[in-house]
């Protein structure tokens, strides 16, 4: 492996433990302003200190976040449909070139197994890699669900196993509760989860703690992060889980003392170092 591809890994995952944090805020692509990104700036400036790195599209990157940032950028580079239109139906909307100019860490791109358009979704993948391993860009593949299929070992593992296959470097897929460990297995390649739709705090933390249990790398979480009745507390309390090996309890326990703190600077610091 290339000392560039090398140093971006090490940027995505914490060098102590080999686990991440990332923080998404993507959706809009395909959904607009929806719920908690209305105003991305403002939702995600509270929160760009606590991620390892941040999931965004070019668009949000220049206009939203201040390039002072020392957090490392991993954009979508995949898009296309709308949440009106067939959603499988992406192509690459962010070339390599502009990826290397706003100075990413990686990039990433959804792959549909199960869908209509699942086989060009997946040469999308082929050639992105081809290209990216030229710079040593890491690639993250993105395994979204058929409609039909249900989200379970069987499925998850048959999308993150052939994302691994085409070449992506790191594979984001859901946690699901019965054999997530088959789906790590079977993916030589790192493996986050991405949170879903919003679900109760304690329960997304319940999630991912389950799913670094059972040997996930980490979340790439975004509703239940900035849709969190307190983002800033509930990003914490992730990390807390991923980086510190809190249990969901103690994590949800940190989640209220924050929640309920006016001045969190010291919790804050405690924290994060
Ligand atoms: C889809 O909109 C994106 O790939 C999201 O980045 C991904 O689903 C993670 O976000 P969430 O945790 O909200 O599911």
């Amino acid at each position: 492996m290339d000392w560039g591809m090398k140093n971006r890994l090490s940027r995505i995952f914490n060098q102590s433990n080999g686990k991440a944090v990332m923080l998404a805020i993507d959706h809009g692509y395909f959904q607009g302003p929806t719920t908690g990104l209305r105003n991305p700036r403002e939702t995600i400036s509270p929160l760009l200190h606590y991620c390892d790195s941040l999931f965004v599209t070019r668009g949000i990157l220049r206009n939203c976040i201040n390039p002072n940032t020392n957090t490392p950028i991993f954009l979508r580079v995949s898009g296309g449909p709308s949440v009106l239109g067939e959603l499988s139906n992406e192509d690459i909307t962010t070339s390599m070139k502009e990826a290397l100019r706003l100075n990413a860490v990686g990039v990433g791109i959804s792959i549909f197994v199960g869908e209509k358009n699942e086989d060009r979704t997946i040469s999308n993948l082929g050639r992105l890699v081809n290209e990216a391993e030229d710079f040593g860009m890491p690639v993250l593949a993105i395994t979204a669900v058929g409609k039909e299929m249900e989200r379970d070992a069987r499925y998850l593992g048959l999308a993150c196993r052939i994302a691994a296959e085409i070449g992506a470097h790191i594979v984001k897929t859901y946690y699901c509760a019965e054999d997530f460990e088959k789906v790590v297995e079977g993916c030589p390649v790192p493996i986050v989860i991405a949170g879903g739709k919003k679900i109760p705090e304690l329960d997304a933390l319940h999630m991912s703690y389950n799913a670094i249990s059972k040997g996930a790398a980490g979340v790439d979480m975004g509703r239940n992060i900035f849709q969190s009745e307190n983002p800033v507390a509930m990003i914490q309390a992730i990390r807390a889980v991923v980086h510190e090996n809190y249990t969901a309890n103690e994590a949800f326990e940190l989640f209220n003392r924050l929640k309920n703190m006016k001045d969190d600077t010291h919790a804050i610091e405690k924290i994060t170092h």
